[in-house]
Formats: C-alpha cells, sequence, structure tokens
C-alpha cells in the first residue's frame, strides 16, 4: 500500500490485516516503528476526532508530528494546496495525513508526490473518509464478532453528503454483511452507485426493524443547497434516532456515529450517551486504525 485513498477496492484480506494490527494497538500493544519519521497532518478543512487521533497516533508510534493549521498558514496568501505539500515535503516530511474539501483533491496531491511519500485521505469532499471506514468495522467488529455475514447494518440519513456513508458502505460489502439497509428522506440519497445492493427506504421506522447496528449519519449542512431539509424538527420527527424508536432494533442492537453529532436533530442525547452508544469507543478506536495504517504506509 503506497497511500490510503478510499477503501474501495481495498482487498478483504489488506482491510481485515489493518484491522487485526488495529486490534493489537487497542489492545495496549507498544510500537515506536515511526521513530525519526517526519509526519504532517495537512487539514483544509476543520476537524477534531481525525486531525487529533491522527496526531496521538503518530506520538504513539514515535513519529516526529507537524501539524499544519490552514487558517495561519500561507494558503490565505493564496499559495495552493499543491505548494504547500510540496515546501513542506522538501523539508524532510515523508507523511501526511490530507483533509480536502474537493472530491478527489486528496487523490491529486498524492499523484504529484515525491516517491517516497504516503498520503493518508483524512476526507475528501464527499468521497470518501477511508479511516473513519475502518474504524466503524473494528468497533462493530469488537462488538459482534469477525463474522458479518449473518449481521443486518442500517446507515441513516444524509447519505448524498457524506464521506463516511461512501466508506462504511465499502468496508461493510467488503467484509460481507449480511443485509445492508439505507434509510433517508429522498433529497438526501445518493443518485450514484454508493447504494449498490442495499435495502434502500424512506421509512425510519420500517428500515430499524430488527437490525444489528445503525450507523446514524451527521446532517452536513455546510454541503447542502438551501431547501434540501424542510426544517430541522421536521427532520427529526422522521429521521431522529430516540430511545422509543430504538426499539424496534433488535435487543442487543448498538449504535454509531461518526461525530460531529447534531443533538436533537439526527440523535437523541438519551441515545448518544445511553448504553447501546458506541460513540466514544469509535473515537478510541480511532487512534489505534490511524496507527495501523500509518504503520503500513510509512514504518
Ligand atoms: N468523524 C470525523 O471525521 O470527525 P472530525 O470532522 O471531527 O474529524
Amino acid at each position: 500500500l503506497r497511500h490510503l485513498l478510499t477503501l474501495d477496492g481495498l482487498p478483504r484480506e489488506q482491510l481485515v490485516a489493518l484491522l487485526d494490527r488495529a486490534q493489537a494497538f487497542a489492545d495496549g500493544e507498544a510500537g515506536r516503528s515511526l521513530a525519526g519519521t517526519a509526519v504532517c497532518t495537512l487539514f483544509f478543512e476543520p476537524s477534531t476526532r481525525t486531525r487529533l487521533s491522527f496526531q496521538r497516533a503518530m506520538q504513539r508510534l514515535g513519529a516526529d508530528v507537524l501539524n499544519f493549521d490552514a487558517s495561519t498558514s500561507s494558503t490565505s496568501k493564496g499559495e495552493t494546496a499543491l505548494d504547500t505539500l510540496k515546501n513542506i515535503e522538501a523539508m524532510g516530511v515523508r507523511g501526511f495525513v490530507v483533509r480536502h474539501s474537493v472530491d478527489g483533491g486528496v487523490a491529486e496531491l498524492a499523484a504529484a508526490a515525491a516517491p517516497g511519500t504516503a498520503l493518508v485521505n483524512a476526507g475528501d469532499g464527499r468521497s470518501a473518509h477511508p479511516t473513519q471506514g475502518l474504524l466503524d468495522m473494528l468497533t462493530l467488529r469488537q462488538a459482534r464478532g469477525t463474522d458479518f455475514s449473518a449481521l443486518t447494518v442500517l446507515v441513516v440519513g444524509d447519505i448524498r453528503h457524506s464521506r463516511v456513508a461512501r466508506s462504511d458502505l465499502q468496508a461493510l460489502r467488503t467484509l460481507g454483511v449480511g443485509t445492508i439497509r439505507a434509510c433517508g428522506p429522498a433529497a438526501l440519497l445518493p443518485d450514484d452507485a454508493t447504494l449498490a445492493g442495499c435495502e434502500v427506504s424512506q421509512d425510519f421506522d420500517a428500515a430499524l426493524e430488527g437490525v444489528d447496528a445503525v450507523m446514524m449519519l451527521r446532517l452536513q449542512r455546510e454541503r447542502m443547497a438551501e431547501g434540501l431539509v424542510s426544517s430541522l424538527d421536521d427532520y427529526h420527527r422522521d429521521y431522529g434516532l430516540t430511545v422509543g424508536r430504538l426499539r424496534r432494533a433488535a435487543p442487543d442492537a448498538v449504535v454509531m456515529h461518526p461525530g460531529p453529532m447534531n443533538r436533537g436533530v439526527e440523535i437523541d442525547s438519551d441515545v448518544a450517551d445511553g448504553p447501546r452508544s458506541l460513540v466514544l469507543r469509535q473515537v478510541a478506536n480511532g487512534v489505534a486504525v490511524r496507527m495501523a495504517v500509518l504503520e503500513a504506509l510509512l514504518a
């Protein structure tokens, strides 16, 4: 693996090997395999979980960590993302974790990087968020075991604008989940191949019946054309996950959300903070998964 740009097409064995390695890190394995390697977080969009958990992963692997802050950088003087990358590369940095607002923006930078440089996509536009997909699979695996074939997993909400949903759906298919359901209002369902093989519904209550895992998505108002959602109250009424609604799922169903959460919109606080929620387990697993990815690319 030279770069990690997407989970689309990543062979099952490679995906499972990354999850196995991440589980070892989650179980406390120490590693200093990036000692002496300079790695930079290069985020052109805001982030809390992804940026800081990558930095934590770099620290745990012993890397020299550089943090690029777009708001105080020379991009404000018009410097391009590519010039930014090439200049930091010239300082001896070998690894970049990049978030970009444009679909394909990270792949474009990877294509122009020097032969010894590795890039990880930390989210590009609506396209992909591969390490989120991996950490979600690790979290699901910890909760439900490694055989996904009997599981029914429901992905709910603003799938159209979600790079998380795209990476999750790719990984769920690769790992052979028995039934994948997708649910959201028509305006927020994608019109491309994202939902291939999924049972698609606009009725959240029906879609929840008997599911083993519910993967909620953030309503991404920053990527949305005006008017796609009539009101937040209506959205919550039709697609908000409440304690009452969750009773339709299997008795031991788990709830996931990549964060940041719009509490009271797509998920109620008593679900997000409740006994079925794996939200903070996802965040913890983010460090372990990112250690496994950085090690695979750079060690
Ligand atoms: N889940 C996720 O990508 O969160 P951040 O935007 O805070 O990194």
